[in-house]
């Protein structure tokens, strides 16, 4: 069992999120457990924040609400506090996350939080991505939604995260379809309806390492699958144009050679 503790003013935020699918049901069963405390219940005039020293605009939440906050619960586990100046996220770091057995999540507001408290109490700070949320809960959220996925039983089929992008190589997953077949003349390609399991799987991998070198040529750092790159537009090629552009792709796609130096 997996156990969350959030600090945040806004509790409610969490309300319907963590009763709606696979997050929801994760609860409900068990798997994941959550509980919070309020900022605010730790002072005598509810006032969680104050302005900064030296000026500026931004409101900082203070030390001792959180602090309060935190000691409220019996035991810490380890501390993160989601905010623009922490460590990227990633499916590698959700899988690490899944194996803590309690973790407790700070949700910032305003301008940030008295750094004192970073320096004291939290294990880690997380950013998930270069902008600014105006709090932590949305980030809390999607940190506890992209772990969620790595706790066993949580997905139905325990192989679905080793199959989805950022997972396994490190891929972007490539485009699916469902019934019905025939859209609007939108073509799937006609390999998918072989049941040659083995063609299939090619070319599921051929289509992703294409899609992911013209969409985040980045994410491919294994040499081995940039050698492979050729032999995937090659591979390709025999497609009808119409099944291309079902992958999102042109003649032209195949032909780059360019992926690694100039990106998209
Ligand atoms: N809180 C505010 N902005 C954030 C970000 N980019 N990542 C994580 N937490 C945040």
């Amino acid at each position: 069992m997996n156990k969350f503790q959030i600090i945040t003013l806004f509790p409610d935020y969490f309300t319907s999120p963590l009763k709606e699918g696979l997050l929801g049901r994760a609860f409900k069963e068990g798997l994941m457990e959550v509980s919070f405390s309020n900022p605010r219940q730790f002072t005598q005039d509810g006032r969680v924040d104050d302005y900064p020293f030296g000026g500026g605009d931004s409101m900082i939440l203070s030390y001792t609400p959180l602090k309060q906050s935190l000691e409220s619960f019996t035991k810490k586990g380890y501390v993160v506090y989601p905010s623009p100046q922490g460590r990227p996220w990633s499916a590698r770091k959700a899988r690490i996350f899944a194996k803590h057995p309690l973790i407790t999540l700070i949700c910032g507001r305003y301008g940030g939080v008295d750094e004192r408290f970073i320096r004291d109490s939290v294990d880690e700070e997380i950013s998930l991505g270069d902008y600014v949320l105006n709090g932590g809960e949305a980030a809390v959220l999607t940190l506890l939604e992209s772990l969620s996925r790595f706790i066993p039983g949580v997905l139905g089929n325990e192989k679905s995260a080793e199959e989805e992008s950022f997972e396994g190589i490190g891929l972007l997953e490539g485009p699916q379809w469902t019934r019905p077949r025939s859209i609007e003349g939108h073509q799937i390609p006609e390999v998918l309806f072989s049941g040659h399991h083995e063609k299939i799987k090619n070319f599921r991998f051929f289509a992703s390492l294409v899609l992911t070198a013209l969409k985040r040529p980045e994410l491919i750092t294994d040499f081995s699958l940039q050698k492979r790159l050729s032999k995937a537009q090659q591979a390709l090629k025999a497609l009808s144009s119409e099944e291309l552009r079902a992958l999102g792709l042109r003649p032209v796609d195949l032909e780059r050679s360019d992926f690694f130096t100039n990106g998209l």
